[in-house]
């Protein structure tokens, strides 16, 4: 595939709030913000939460895990990823909602995933061979939503590229 195939129109779907949200992604939604009040955060004082909806109709929750040795901490996405590649490694992952909350002011605009964490999710849509909705929200205010990881990822290195 050329560069030029690869390059896709950026699309995203914006909210103003949550209400506005279909009933799936709100309760996906939901989830995330239920995880973000298990965040192990004691050094960013940033908690993040992430829910992850399996083909099955199974949710994920992750929030993110930090540590005294900062870069041995993990963001919500990935705890919340792995998990459901680990005991779930043939589900396909429809969708990953996001958010946080921070102890130093409120966050009024989406979060959006780290890149080590969109490399993973790119990862997962092309193991799955099916886009992954990224449903991203801060504390109050707009919701972003990416109906695929192409969007926060252009030009991707998937295993296409290794062969
Ligand atoms: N963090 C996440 O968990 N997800 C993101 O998308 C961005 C950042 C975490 C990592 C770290 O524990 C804290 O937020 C501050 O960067």
């Amino acid at each position: 595939m050329s560069i030029e195939q690869k390059i896709v129109q950026l699309k995203f779907e914006s909210y103003s709030n949550e209400t506005e949200l279909n009933q799936l992604d709100f309760n996906l939604l939901a989830k995330a913000k239920e995880a973000v009040q298990k965040a192990y955060a004691p050094y960013s004082n940033f908690h993040v939460g992430a829910a992850v909806l399996l083909e099955n109709g199974t949710i994920i929750q992750g929030n993110n895990q930090e540590n005294a040795a900062y870069p041995s901490g993990l963001c919500a996405e990935r705890v919340a990823m792995y998990y459901a590649g680990a005991n779930y490694p043939n589900q396909k992952i429809k969708a990953i909602a996001i958010t946080c909350h921070s102890e130093n002011e409120t966050i009024d605009k989406p979060i959006s995933p780290c890149g080590s964490c969109r490399q993973a999710m790119a990862e997962y849509e092309t193991r799955h061979q099916q886009p992954i909705k990224v449903i991203m929200s801060g504390e109050v205010g707009e919701i972003l939503i990416s109906e695929s990881i192409q969007n926060l990822l252009p030009l991707m290195f998937t295993k296409e590229d290794l062969k």
